[in-house]
């Protein structure tokens, strides 16, 4: 049979369901140059407004995994189990879960992103320890796994290649924030990298891609059944994502808190959602050990120390801090009602601590320390938050969203609720 890219965009602009082989076709020839950006383009869009039925997704999916090679990691001695999370404000949780899983007697293969807008990514962070590099080749993955148990790096080019081109392209015409495309894109990538089992950390939440819990719940639902489908066993935990995380955002900072929690101490926040994350990962393969013992007893942080220096890392090394610290002061008195993530996100972002577009540079040192947390009593001129800038021009930008970013009001003032359900994936 043969296909014509403008057949298969209108037939799905008029919301029919695209066969098999005309979804092999089209993502096998966008790749090879017959089909031009400005075709998949369209055919994004008409996705995005009519969706994929279970079917096509599965078959998106799969095509997008064969688009590229799959890492085998059935060799090694350990059980083999992945963690991604959609994206946060401060979510700074796989610089401590993948060393603390690892420590539990798993393997992590932790193939990370970088941040894109207002959220932050795990390479980043990792990227201002001195010598610390994301790249690694798929037989250095593999003897690290086997090593240490844990390796956080880049995907390398050859996991779902056409992935990197769909999201350049969805990137730039509105059409990232499709329940199909987001969730083939995640999926696929995931799958690609051989792990056998994985746990997603769908957020909910002003500072999250998705903000509200409906369309969570089917992104979550979408994902596991997709790594069904393919074997790999999956489960999804929905967390809040109204309020950052922890105290810090920006990179350098973010790893400082990481290590902090590391060796026992830091945010409760921090604590309770990576040990909370680490139970079910543990849970999915069959591990019985208790990763809050392993917070506490050194062996999280000792699996760390040798992630970061088998990639080159020194874990002794002091951490860059940013020339200019300013605090933001509250206006007036009364009751935290809310610190919003988005606006933190924004101001670090302003600050230096994210990129406009994928090829620009970030700030090491950038960002906020949240000060205060919802249902705190604050004092008129007391710090709210630190701003931490490489200079001046970056502090003032930050500076003007991070002072409506929280808001003082009478209260009272709900505890916080960190879990929303879990959805469970049907391989066992
Ligand atoms: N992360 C991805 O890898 N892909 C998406 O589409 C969204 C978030």
């Amino acid at each position: 049979m043969t296909y014509s890219a403008v057949e298969v965009i209108t037939a799905k602009r008029d919301g029919h369901a695209l066969d098999d082989g005309a979804i092999d076709w089209v993502l096998r020839a966008y790749l090879e140059g017959a089909v031009a950006d400005e075709q998949m383009s369209a055919l994004l869009m008409a996705i995005y407004f009519n969706g994929l039925d279970g079917r096509e997704l599965a078959t998106w999916t799969a095509q997008m995994i064969a688009s590229g090679e799959r890492l085998d990691l059935s060799g090694l001695s350990r059980p083999t189990v992945d963690k991604h999370s959609t994206g946060g404000v401060g979510d700074k949780v796989s610089l401590i879960l993948c060393p603390l899983v690892a420590a539990c007697g798993a393997a992590v293969p932790q193939l990370s992103g970088r941040g894109l807008g207002h959220t932050g990514g795990t390479l980043d962070k990792l990227e201002s320890i001195p010598g610390w590099r994301a790249r690694l080749t798929n037989a250095e993955v593999v003897d690290q796994l086997e090593r240490v148990g844990a390796v956080i790096c880049a995907a390398g080019e050859g996991l779902a290649p056409v992935d990197r081109r769909l999201y350049a392209l969805r990137d730039v015409t509105g059409t990232v924030e499709s329940i199909a495309l987001i969730a083939s894109s995640i999926m696929a990538k995931k799958i690609a990298e051989g792990t056998s089992a994985l746990l997603l950390d769908v957020k909910v939440g002003s500072g999250a891609f998705i903000k509200d819990r409906h369309r969570a719940h089917t992104l979550a639902t979408t994902m596991t059944a997709l790594g069904d489908a393919h074997g790999v066993r999956t489960r999804a935990q929905l967390t809040d994502m109204s309020t950052p995380l922890g105290v810090a955002v920006g990179n350098a900072l973010e790893v400082t808190e990481s290590v902090d929690v590391l060796r026992g101490g830091g945010p409760p926040d921090v604590r309770e959602l990576t040990v909370a994350l680490a139970r079910h990962m543990l849970e999915l393969v069959g591990i019985d050990d208790e990763p809050a013992a392993r917070l506490d007893d050194g062996s999280a942080y000792a699996a760390y120390r040798q992630l970061v220096a088998a990639q080159g890392g020194d874990p002794d090394a002091p951490m860059p801090l940013a020339p200019l610290v300013e605090p933001v002061l509250a206006p007036r008195g009364g009751v935290v009602e809310s610190v919003d993530a988005l606006g933190v996100g924004v101001a670090a972002w302003r600050l230096g601590a994210g990129r406009a577009r994928k090829e620009d540079p970030v700030s090491k040192t950038a960002g906020v320390r949240c000060l205060v947390r919802p249902g705190d009593l604050v004092e008129a001129g007391q710090p709210l938050f630190e701003l931490h800038a490489d200079d001046p021009d970056h502090l003032r930008s930050g500076r003007e969203v991070a002072r409506r970013a929280v808001r003082i009001g009478e209260g009272p003032v709900a505890p916080r609720r960190l879990l929303y359900e879990v959805v469970e994936g049907r391989a066992r």
